[in-house]
Formats: C-alpha cells, structure tokens, sequence
C-alpha cells in the first residue's frame, strides 16, 4: 500500500496548500498515515519567512539521513523547495522530490515520475499565471474550511522572500470562487477563510469590475454561509470598500489582520511598505469608524536594519494608538535573495531581544486591558470542540478571539454549532464565560 506522511510548517496558505497537496496523494491511491516512520513517502511542507523556520526542516531531514536506500522516500515542498531548489539534494541527498507551490499543478506527474523509479524531480518554475485548486482538496476541519483567492506577491517588501518563494500574484475567477463556495456550504461548511498572500489586491481576470470588495460582497451573500474571513492584507491596497462591507453584511467577520510592521516613516520607506504611518492610521480609522466592533490585529518587525531607538519608539507609540486586539511580532531576519541584505547597520542580535521584548510586554498589557473591557458582553462564538483538561468547551468569536465557555451537561453543544455565550472572565490571550441557556 503506498502511505505518505505529511507536516507543514508555516502560515495558513501552506496549512491549505497541505490539504490541497493531500487531497492529490489520496487521489493518486496514497493513503496518509501519522508518523514518518510508518510512511513510504515523507513529506515536509516547508516555510522560509525566518531562518528559524527554515532550519526546521534541514533538522527533521537530518533525523532521516540514515533511512536513505531503505525504500522510503523523502519531498521538500513549498518556500524553503523553492528558495533552495536543487541545492536541497546537496544539503541532504536522501531527498528525492523538491517542488515550490507555484508547481503544485504538476505534483501529480511529478509523483508519477517517482512512483515510475526516478531518483530526482523538481518542480521549481515560478514563471506561472496558474493557480493551484482541486476538488480533491482534503480539509482538515470539517466547519471551517480556507479557500484560496489569489495566489502570489507583487509587493516587494525588502525583508521578505515570498514573492521569490511564491510567484507573481495570480487571481481565480469569482466565477470560480463563487461555485466553491457554495459548494462549500453544500458539504457542512459554515465558514469560509479567503486566503492569498494579499487578499486586497484580488481582481478578477476576467471581469476586471469585481475587485476584493466585491468579491467579499457576493460570497457574503451564498445561503447557508455563516462566517467569511480573510487573510492577509497589505495597508496600501487596504480601501474603504472593504469596510463597507463589513458594515452592511453581519456575515462578514468583524476582524481585520493589517500588518503594519513597523511605526517609523523612515522604517517603512526601508522596508518598501509603500504607505506612510499617517496612510496607515488613515486606515485604521476607517475600520474604527465602522459600527461594528472590527477587531483589529498585526504583525511587527523589530530590528530592521538601521533601525534607531527613536524609529523603534514609533513603532511603540503607534502601537499605543491602535490597541491592537493582538499581534505577532519578530526579530528581523535577514533572507536570501531580499534587497534588505543590501542595508547596512544590522541591529545586534541582543538589542533585537530587548525590542522584541518590549514590543510583547507592552502588547499583553493592551491585551489585558481590552479583553477586561469584553466582560459581561454576550458574543456569538462557532464551537470548535471540548477541551478534556479543563472541562471547557473552545470557542470562536466572529472577531477571531478564544472564548472558552462552560454549558450544562444536558445542553452538551455540537462542535461546529453557533450560540451565545456571555464572557465572565478575561486573560491576555484569551476570554472564558457561560453558554446563554435562555
Ligand atoms: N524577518 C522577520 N519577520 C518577517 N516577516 C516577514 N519576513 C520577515 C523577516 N525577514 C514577518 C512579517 C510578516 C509576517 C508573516 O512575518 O511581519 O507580516
Ligand atoms: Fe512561510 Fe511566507 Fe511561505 Fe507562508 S508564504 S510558508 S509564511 S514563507
């Protein structure tokens, strides 16, 4: 029987672009068991946004490197495959498969070629106006399900490798979209994820009028659709559109993940963000404005290079004004291929800690205090299941916050089942309370 294991490292776009890759192996008769050792083909769905990443999976090869000739057979996918390419067979030769996402097409031939005894096969063209979808996709969970929009990055942000490690941006058809996600609703689902490295540029390549907003628009509108979300947004393509819509249709989620990386005009010019912070808080105000309560989260860089201690004050003090609902920050780090390699002045390693420190400190008391403010309000949360240790069920707000809640035992709820739940109590990172039994 021909078995595969697959782990994916990475943000939500690889987690789905794993499904989408699982549901090709399933198709091709592979079945997917759990443990590297129980499988004959060994894959690892690869990131490369910090070394840290990266490193992973040279480690999870290297615990295998006694395994080659043994029959089993190992594939690096996604942005590590495609940043490295064939170097990834010198680095560990028991590798037999190295395949970027934007090849993702062909995964099925290239499996083939394997399957048919070949040693080698890459799949690492980045020259594609392709994108991938199956029907074959495997989703993981069964209320939720992601759903890619746009594929791709045309940005050229200097610290980043996805517009090396994922091709030019690249659009499906609403028409497409659409079909999937009523199909979607058809199997079960009641929330869709729209996924693309920036959502906000969607077009549609065929009907140039429909752009994110009115994609956001139309999807919100398929019957039987609960929740629609989206992820991830670039400030400079961000509009008020976007608002818009989440102002007229309660369908679409009130949350809002705008990466700003950084509070300093002179930061955000080195970093080629293309907007000023003035452009950004004008954004910021935008969703603020809305009458729904729009949660609003980010990511932060510190340490970019050159960056001062006044640069790094702005990022604090902007960080003041918004009050994120939360946020991921890192400690730059230089990739290959990037222009910011080019920079000089790099941060110490040290002063980068400090920062990064000092960003997070600051950040979980904006959390303690915002997340106290939603005691005794009642939010709709999707029940995503029943966590043993605490006796608690989990659940999620529209506004993509955990709020773990008790329920009467004979009112047990159903995972993937909508209902009220007042919040009782708060913590930095998430908030508990009691279903509504009324
Ligand atoms: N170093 C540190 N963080 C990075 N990110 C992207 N590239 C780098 C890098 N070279 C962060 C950004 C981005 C998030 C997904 O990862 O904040 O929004
Ligand atoms: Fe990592 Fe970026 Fe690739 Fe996602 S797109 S897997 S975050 S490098």
């Amino acid at each position: 029987m021909k078995t595969f294991y697959i782990e994916t490292f990475g943000c939500q776009m690889n987690a789905h672009d794993s499904e989408k890759v699982v549901g090709t192996l399933v198709g091709r008769g592979y079945s997917q068991v759990q443990t590297p050792d129980a499988a004959g083909l060994v894959l690892y769905n690869t990131c490369s946004i910090r070394d840290k990443a990266e490193q992973k999976v040279f480690h999870r090869l290297q615990q295998f490197k006694r395994e080659a000739g043994k029959g089993k057979v190992f594939g690096v996918l996604g942005c590590v495959a495609q940043q490295e390419g064939e170097k990834i067979f010198e680095r560990a030769p028991h590798v037999s498969l190295v395949c970027g996402s934007a090849s993702y097409t062909k995964l099925s031939e290239l499996l083939f070629q394997i399957e048919s005894g070949e040693r080698r096969v890459t799949g690492l063209s980045l020259d594609t106006e392709e994108t991938f979808e199956t029907p074959l996709t495997r989703r993981d969970n069964p209320h939720r399900a992601y759903l890619t929009i746009i594929e791709g990055c045309d940005k050229s942000c200097a610290y980043c490798v996805v517009p090396f490690t994922r091709g030019p941006e690249r659009s499906r058809t609403a028409e497409s979209v659409l079909a999937e996600v009523r199909q979607l609703v058809d199997m079960g689902y009641t929330e869709v994820q729209f996924l693309g490295q920036n959502v906000n540029s969607y077009r549609d390549p065929t009907r140039p009028g429909i752009d994110f907003a009115a994609l956001m628009r139309l999807a919100g509108q398929v019957p039987g659709l609960r929740r629609l979300r989206f992820t991830t947004s670039h400030p400079r393509d961000f509009v008020q559109e976007i608002v818009d819509a989440i102002d007229e249709n309660p369908v679409l989620c009130n949350h809002v993940h705008l990466p700003v990386q950084s509070g300093s005009d002179s930061v955000l010019a080195r970093m080629r963000r293309l907007y000023t912070r003035d452009e950004y808080m004008r954004r910021i105000e935008w969703i603020k404005r809305s009458h729904r309560d729009i949660a609003i989260t980010t990511d932060i860089i510190v340490g970019f290079p050159g960056e001062t201690e006044s640069e790094f004050q702005s990022t604090l003090s902007l960080m003041d004004m918004v009050e994120y609902e939360s946020m991921f920050s890192f400690k730059y780090s230089p990739r290959p291929n990037t222009s910011a390699l080019t920079l000089d002045d790099h941060v110490p390693e040290e002063e980068k800690t400090r920062r990064l420190t000092i960003v997070q400190e600051k950040q979980r008391a904006i959390q303690i205090r915002r997340n106290s403010e939603m005691v005794g309000r009642v939010q709709e949360v999707m029940v995503e299941g029943f966590n043993q240790g605490t006796g608690q069920w989990i659940g999620r707000t529209s506004q993509h916050r955990t709020l773990n809640f008790t329920a009467p035992v004979e009112r047990s709820p159903l995972a993937g089942s909508y209902l009220d739940v007042r919040v009782t109590r708060s913590s930095p990172n998430s908030l508990a309370g009691e279903m509504l039994t009324l």
